[in-house]
């Protein structure tokens, strides 16, 4: 999703501004622009397109050492170089970057034209920049306030002023923005990823908070001009972490990476003595624990599957009824918060708009909300009521998938530690942390096979359509297996309970449209065989990922990928692992673009 950074400071604003923007290319944009203060003016360059089309379209040297760049990802008008953004006021004086979506834009762009302001975009951000021209008095800080006061929706935005040189000011409500102190220079951003290559110290703002910086220092205060004091944070990513370290994309390296994202997931997190799990960041007491009587699960997308794996390992390890639910439809459907309940907002950027909002909603109904995310500092897991980080390291590719193993740790975890509170014995729980150790160095073999995977990539990649089946706790996983094909490849692919299909499903299958069925050795092999066998007898091509040596299952299908035997419940770590691989290698052959595929954003900030 859209993506902004800031710049004042001794150097070439330039050539920050691209290098920033570059860093922010996994988020998803269609267009970027930069605006730099050069010879007391504002200078705008701005180009439908990547960033590389904006670089051939800059000239070599642009003098200015304050500037401002987006990356947009459009909502309101068209892709179009006008659109994108920074949008400046009538007379070029002010430049702004705005990411977020203004809900009155309407009657606020009604008001500024019969006050004869000219719009030239159809955005609704462009509205801003004309507001805070017309409440301009010679203080840009003092504008911007009056300004956001007046705007319903959500913003992180920054302006800059031509007649205030070196000087940037932020603002926030619900979209993330983040100040990284440098020596004698600051950054403004959406994301810590677009200037971690300059500083490590950052300073979240909040929604609310203003902030007004120059290359010497930075001041923070909320909306009625009473300052707010602010800590600064270190960033424990290293720089190396986001580059692609010899990978051709970063979708490769994040799912080969996925033993030791696991590892450090798990690290520090099991008390062997007493066979359980160890949260420390959940901040509640045993006695609390002991409470807790339901868990709900809310999250979207990928993280959202890994909810549902939660859920069932909750139920089935802990025997506590657990259920997972699309964030964005709790949101509207006037939750009822039971007592004794816990809620986990599970996501990776920590940023999603549909899952923060209904964390709000669920806060404001009195629920206790635990977060399960990525990124450290982001907005879930700071205002959720504690939680666990799972440390994968930044995930940059649009699609989900060290992150996704990673959340099934912490629900592993989680699920452990309430169970040995429970009715689990010490012994059952040794066993269990022994299966789940086990797991990074399984998912090693499952890599080591990873080339068989290439055959199947290339025999099935012309389908139009897939299904992906699975049952028990494995049903979420070919939801996610399906959703990972679709993201990349665009080839239509739905997943479904294997047991679904006789219910409707099965009437789209013939011998084009191959289903990829998960077939571990669990209590529902059987019944999984015999729906393979239902698409087989309907001259449906099946593709299997099966157990080592499960040579009936091999009979069966077309094709079969072997995973290594292990405990029943830790088959989601390895079924997903070749789905991720098959998604990519697919996309491989039909030429897409792995990392930012086709109108996705990485991190999706508007509802
Ligand atoms: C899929 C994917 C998305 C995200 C979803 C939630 O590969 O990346 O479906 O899982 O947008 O994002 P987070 O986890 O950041 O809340």
């Amino acid at each position: 999703m859209c993506g902004i950074i800031g710049y004042c400071g001794p150097r070439p604003a330039a050539d920050i501004l691209v290098e920033g923007l570059k860093r922010l290319e996994y988020r998803g944009y269609d267009s970027a622009g930069i605006c730099v203060r050069s010879e007391d003016d504002l200078s705008i360059y701005k180009k439908k397109g990547k960033i590389a089309d904006l670089k051939a379209y800059l000239p070599e040297t642009i003098a200015g050492s304050t500037g401002i760049g987006h990356t947009r990802w459009a909502t309101h008008g068209e892709v179009n170089d006008v659109n994108a953004h920074p949008h400046s006021s009538g007379d070029g004086s002010i430049a702004i970057v705005h990411n977020g979506i203004v809900e009155n834009f309407t009657p606020l762009r009604e008001k500024l034209e019969e006050d004869g302001y000219e719009f030239v975009t159809e955005t609704d951000s462009e509205v801003i920049v004309h507001l805070v021209d017309s409440l301009y008095e010679g203080d840009l800080e003092r504008a911007v306030k009056r300004a956001v006061l007046l705007l319903k929706g959500t913003y992180g935005l920054v302006v800059m002023h031509k007649n205030e040189p070196g000087v940037l000011v932020g603002a926030r409500n619900g979209s993330p923005l983040v100040l990284g102190i440098g020596e004698s220079e600051m950054f403004l951003a959406s994301d810590v990823t677009a200037i971690i290559a300059h500083t490590k110290q950052v300073v979240y703002i909040e929604d609310g908070e203003v902030v007004c910086l120059t290359a010497d220092g930075y001041r923070t205060s909320d909306l009625k001009d009473r300052p707010v004091d602010k800590t600064i944070d270190v960033i424990s990513w290293e720089l190396e972490e986001i580059e692609k370290e010899g990978f051709t994309h970063y979708m490769e390296k994040e799912i080969l990476e996925q033993p030791e994202s696991i590892l450090r997931a798990m690290q520090g997190r099991i008390e062997s003595e007493y066979a359980t799990g160890h949260l420390g960041g959940l901040n509640m007491t045993r006695q609390e624990l002991l409470q807790v009587e339901r868990v709900k699960i809310i999250a979207a997308g990928t993280s959202f599957y890994a909810g549902m794996v939660g859920a069932y390992l909750l139920e089935s390890l802990a025997r506590i009824p657990a259920s997972a639910e699309l964030a964005s439809e709790l949101r509207y459907r006037n939750p009822i918060v039971e007592r004794n309940t816990v809620y986990f907002a599970v996501s990776q950027s920590g940023e999603t708009a549909d899952t923060l909002y209904a964390m709000r909603e669920l806060q404001r109904k009195g629920a206790r909300v635990l977060g399960i995310c990525n990124v450290v500092g982001s907005t879930i897991p700071r205002e959720s009521d504690g939680g666990v980080y799972i440390h994968s390291g930044p995930e940059i590719a649009v699609a989900s998938t060290k992150a996704f193993t990673s959340q099934l740790t912490a629900f592993y975890l989680f699920a452990l530690m309430l169970a040995r509170m429970r009715d689990m014995s010490i012994e059952k729980g040794a066993e269990l942390i022994r299966y789940l150790e086990a797991i990074p160095h399984l998912i090693d073999e499952v890599i080591d096979r990873k080339e068989s995977l290439i055959p199947l990539a290339r025999k099935y990649h012309r389908a139009e359509d897939f299904l992906f089946l699975g049952r028990g706790i494995n049903y979420p996983v070919a939801l996610e297996g399906a959703l990972k094909l679709k993201e990349i490849s665009y080839i239509h692919a739905e997943g479904y309970s294997a047991a679904e299909i006789k219910h409707g499903p099965i009437a789209l299958i013939n011998e084009e449209t191959p289903s990829v069925f998960l077939v571990p050795d669990d209590a529902l092999r059987e019944k999984v065989i015999s729906n393979m066998k239902e698409v087989k007898a309907r001259s449906g091509q099946v593709i299997a990922i099966a157990v080592d040596g499960d040579d009936e299952v091999a009979s069966i299908a077309d094709d079969v990928f072997f995973v290594p035997r292990a405990h029943e419940l830790m088959y989601p770590y390895l079924m997903v692992v070749p789905l991720q691989l098959f998604a990519y290698y697919t996309a491989l052959e039909l030429g897409r673009n792995v990392d930012q595929p086709r109108n996705l954003a990485k991190s999706v900030t508007v509802e």
